[in-house]
């Protein structure tokens, strides 16, 4: 009796007390769950849904003031520098450079409505905006072309083709090109309506585990080892490399494939769990920004 006596006056207000605030959190929950639908629709939203990738023209007096204070906090000018390897990178902290960069940032962000695009998209109220880096990056004859020189083979059209490993609408990437991109330098690539492929979970699953652990290599101990796989966990996030010319999706998606230059736009947005590439440069420099808006 007594232990039921203590029971009913201690302990079953706190549980209600735990149901209130549970019930409060929930709405309060709920609330935020819904703020993205709040939002109005963003005009391109259909057309990033459909196809899994946006081109914007971002105005050249704001690429130019971007890019003066940009070589202010690398300290040298980026079309003209000589780099030693093929590519150079800065990762850029807001946090740690003139204020006017981010200034400047959050004004092209807005201007495309970038932000509303993937907030709706990945269904979060807010997006976190990482890995801000800046890429400078010249013709490497290494770069994915002679992956199998070893057997004497060339490496396929769909070379370096390939699926982020990140999880499905957690994420969408953003390239920003800072000089004339054409045919030649190196433009971003991406296969048209690839984000909407429904892979089986074990696909997915393998195909992440296999390019974390490093099982999608190409050299010959590399290929040696991802065939000792059992078959149906051969599969690899950068596919373009294994696949032959004969293949029946080789043609499909060549095919379907866009090509990015400056004439098409500057900024590219699309969603990294699509079939994509870039850097591919035979000539010249490209030079481009590069990150991505995270769900929260
Ligand atoms: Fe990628």
């Amino acid at each position: 009796m007594i232990e039921s006596k203590h029971f009913s006056s201690i302990y079953l207000p706190a549980l209600w007390d735990g149901l209130y605030l549970y019930k409060e959190n929930q709405k309060r929950l709920y609330k935020n769950r819904n703020l993205y639908r709040s939002n109005a629709t963003p005009i391109n939203f259909d057309t990033f849904s459909r196809e899994g990738i946006l081109t914007f023209t971002v105005e050249p007096k704001l690429v130019e003031e971007l890019k003066i204070e940009l070589n202010k906090h690398i300290g040298y000018d980026m079309d003209s520098v000589l780099i030693d390897e093929p590519e150079a990178r800065h990762y850029v902290t807001f946090s740690e450079c003139d204020p006017k960069i981010k200034i400047l940032h959050d004004r092209i962000l807005a201007q495309l409505d970038v932000i509303n695009i993937a907030k709706q998209y990945c269904k979060t109220p807010n997006v976190r905006i990482s890995g801000f880096k800046l890429r400078i990056q010249e013709a490497d004859s290494e770069f994915k072309q002679n992956l199998f020189k070893d057997v004497g083979y060339k490496v396929p059209t769909t070379n370096y083709m390939h699926i982020d490993s990140s999880f499905r609408r957690s994420q969408i990437k953003m390239v920003f090109y800072l000089n004339k991109v054409t045919a030649s330098n190196g433009p971003f690539r991406y296969v048209r309506g690839s984000h909407k492929i429904k892979d089986p979970i074990w696909r997915k699953i393998s195909r992440r585990v296999n390019h974390k652990n490093g099982y999608q290599a190409w050299d010959a101990a590399g290929r040696e080892r991802f065939m000792k796989l059992p078959k149906f966990l051969r599969h690899k996030a950068e596919f373009g490399n294994d696949l032959l010319p004969e293949n029946k999706y080789h043609k499909i998606l060549m095919d379907e494939e866009v090509t990015v230059t400056s004439k098409d736009g500057n900024f590219v947005l699309f969603d990294n769990a699509g079939i994509h590439r870039g850097g591919l440069i035979e000539t010249g420099r490209r030079i481009s920004l590069q990150w991505s808006m995270e769900a929260v």
